[in-house]
């Protein structure tokens, strides 16, 4: 290719690559397989190879990291990034509406437009545009003061490294929150666990701690996202409200929450609060409250500020998701990978409406370092639907009868040495043939999120390992009728289901069947990436450590612990043997051009036709979004019996709402 014709197609690259950067990252709608995306992605970073000075700073190749800095230059805000004062109850509310009325001279019976917001619990950024290309990117500092993150922030794909407009304002500066959705947060931290690192506390850390590394390709492999939510100084536009901006700055590329809402009066805010406190629940990142604007610049500009904080703006905090609790025991248990790991069993409390009876620990490390011992009080705390963790112990409720677990000599399981590895925080067990290790590796073999071997569980996974009628997982698809009648209490029936669930596992998507395997650091959502890029266990079994590292997402450690794995001649072998008895892992094409393409559906109510996960599955196997909550942009709303607040929210918005029939209707057609 003559240097022309390469620059015009880096050109198309480029847009195409931006534009399913926005599809994915931002609206969470891809149009094409992550396959179809890695092809264009490779092409422009081909190009460019050959000809590196059509390389420019806002090429989506960019955003894979850049050499690590020594540390980080300061940037000063042009207008100071203020905090927000916090209520925490609806008298709290009140006050602040009538501040905000009395302080404009607005009589108490008129009502004023407000903005809430969902208030992300991540990182404060600054995002400077000038003449619409990203210069500047900082952290929030004391205010006043920031580091230049830019490096960083280009790797989060949600954010733009152009405007896409073709006029931007000379300079926009935008505000925003920097977070680490809940999925990839429990991830990391598992990963982190494995590779003998101490965990993160809580999501907002580990977006923190993400954002502040100087080596960029670090953060590139953290699946950070962005929410923009304030301008800071603009040059070139006039915004008029806060939702003029919140309806504007999505047009140019960059990304707002869709659970923001314009409403009138402190009636509007509280109804506002109690349905977020809902939605917490099942929303993918973490909030810890709401924001209230007043909409209106004019007004406020009226209000001005006080020292650290707007008048105009206030934060209403969810209670902590946190209780107070003893530790009536601490158990090691042994994981599939050996590593052992103590687990609090607690006094059973309600944390936020959730009965919590069990806490993890992490390690040993993590143990000794927050001092906590059986008899502890202690403050556990949830976030979302991620596993409770013990916060720290109130120390002034020690008696002096606490005790510490110290770690183990042996295996609490098979007795095998335990060894702790220098500069690891992991304690593991090496017995090669450890039964806890064996059990849990079959266990999460045939786990819902794995093969789905309906009905084998951990009681019959247990008696087949004690009758010895399995060794390793290729093991199951050699299972007979007559071997599960020795089993206590089995009958024919039950026999016929479980080796059905059986046979039927052999077909599973080829996602599935990676994860199953208990490859260390691959969990789900890297299978699915596998899968979609190597297409065979074959191809995968004989990929290369440079082809996986050229796997957005996967980082050395993956890519070293994968071609461990395959190396393995037991492995192979177990694979081969599951081959061989009839395991055909399918791939899952996601379809393009399915008829529900580009569509998003919601559903409600109780459902007779099809459990919420099949729904989920036929939604997204015609190409289409099964999204948690109603929005602007869902286009149906599939409403069961006795249908509540996401039905109103659809009349509301006048979202089309379909019966289960109707649903079913439009599938087949
Ligand atoms: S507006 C002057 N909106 O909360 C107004 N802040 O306690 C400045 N935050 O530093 C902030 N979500 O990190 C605003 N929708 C939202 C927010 C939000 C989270 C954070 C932000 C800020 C802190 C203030």
């Amino acid at each position: 290719m003559d240097k022309q014709a390469a620059e015009q197609r880096i050109k198309n690259l480029r847009e195409e690559i931006n534009r399913h950067n926005h599809l994915y990252y931002v609206l969470d709608r891809p149009e094409i397989t992550d396959a179809e995306y890695d092809l264009l992605f490779l092409e422009l970073a081909r190009l460019e190879k050959e000809f590196p000075d059509l390389v420019t700073p806002d090429s989506p190749t960019q955003r894979i990291g850049a050499a690590p800095l020594e540390k980080f230059a300061q940037v000063t805000h042009r207008i100071p990034m203020l905090s927000l004062e916090n209520a925490f109850t609806d008298g709290d509310m009140r006050d602040f509406d009538e501040r905000v009325k009395r302080f404009l001279g607005i009589a108490a019976a008129q009502e004023i437009e407000y903005v809430c917001e969902p208030k992300m619990d991540g990182v404060a950024v600054e995002l400077v545009y000038e003449g619409g290309k990203l210069a500047v990117g900082s952290t929030r500092g004391d205010g006043f003061v920031g580091e230049d993150v830019t490096q960083n922030l280009k790797t989060v794909r949600a954010i733009p490294l152009r405007l896409t407009t073709d006029n931007p304002p000379r300079l926009l500066e935008v505000r925003g929150e920097v977070y680490l959705p809940l999925a990839p947060f429990q991830r990391l931290n598992s990963e982190r666990e494995e590779a003998g690192e101490p965990p993160f506390a809580n999501p907002r850390n580990a977006a923190a701690g993400s954002l502040r590394q100087l080596d960029s390709r670090i953060t590139a492999r953290r699946p950070l996202s962005i929410f923009c939510y304030a301008p800071g100084e603009v040059d070139g536009y006039g915004f008029t409200s806060q939702s003029d901006f919140l309806d504007t700055i999505p047009r140019w590329g960059l990304p707002t929450n869709p659970h923001i809402r314009k409403v009138s009066g402190i009636g509007g805010v509280l109804a506002y609060y109690r349905e977020m406190t809902e939605a917490r629940e099942t929303l993918p990142y973490e909030i810890d409250g709401v924001v209230v604007k007043v909409d209106s610049f004019a007004l406020q500009r009226e209000l001005g500020e006080k020292s650290r904080s707007p008048r105009w703006a206030i934060a209403y905090k969810f209670p902590p998701r946190q209780a107070i609790t003893i530790i009536e025991d601490i158990v090691p248990s042994v994981g599939r990978t050996g590593v052992i790991t103590p687990t609090a069993h607690l006094r059973p409390v309600e944390v936020s409406g959730v009965m919590v009876a069990r806490a993890t620990l992490h390690n040993w490390e993590e143990m000794e370092r927050k001092d906590i011992r059986i008899g502890d009080t202690v403050v556990v705390e949830r976030a979302g639907d991620v596993i409770p963790a013990v916060v720290k112990v109130v120390t002034e409720k020690r008696t002096g009868g606490e005790k510490p677990l110290p770690i183990p000599g042996k295996c609490p399981e098979c007795g095998s040495e335990v060894v702790k590895i220098p500069g690891e925080v992991a304690v593991r067990c090496m017995g090669l043939s450890c039964p806890a290790q064996i059990r849990e590796t079959i266990i999460h073999f045939a786990s819902r999120d794995a093969m789905d071997i309906e009905g084998l569980g951990e009681k019959y996974i247990e008696q087949l390992l004690r009758l010895g009628l399995v060794k390793n997982v290729a093991d199951l698809y050699y299972l007979e009728r007559s071997d599960f009648m020795r089993f206590e209490r089995m009958g024919d029936k039950l026999a016929e289901n479980l080796l059905s669930a059986i046979e039927r596992s052999k077909h599973k998507e080829l996602s599935r069947f990676i994860y199953a395997l208990g490859i260390r650091h691959v969990g789900e959502h890297t299978a699915k990436l596998l899968a979609s890029a190597f297409g065979s266990i074959e191809n995968l079994e004989k990929a290369t450590e440079e082809e996986l590292l050229s796997i957005r997402e996967i980082g050395p450690q993956v890519a070293q612990s994968i071609r461990t794995f395959f190396h393995n001649r037991q492995n192979i072998e177990v694979i081969e043997r599951m081959l061989r008895a009839g395991v055909t892992p399918s791939v899952e094409e996601k379809k393009v051009g399915g008829r529900f393409t580009g569509k998003t559906f919601v559903f409600t109510g109780a459902l007779t036709r099809f459990t919420r996960d099949e729904a989920k599955r036929l939604v997204e196997n015609e190409g289409g979004h099964a999204a948690g909550s109603v929005s602007k942009k869902t286009d149906f709303v599939v409403a069961g019996a006795e249908a509540g607040s996401k039905l109103d929210k659809a009349r509301e918005l006048g979202v089309r709402v379909i019966t289960e029939e109707e649903f079913l209707e439009m599938l087949e057609s």
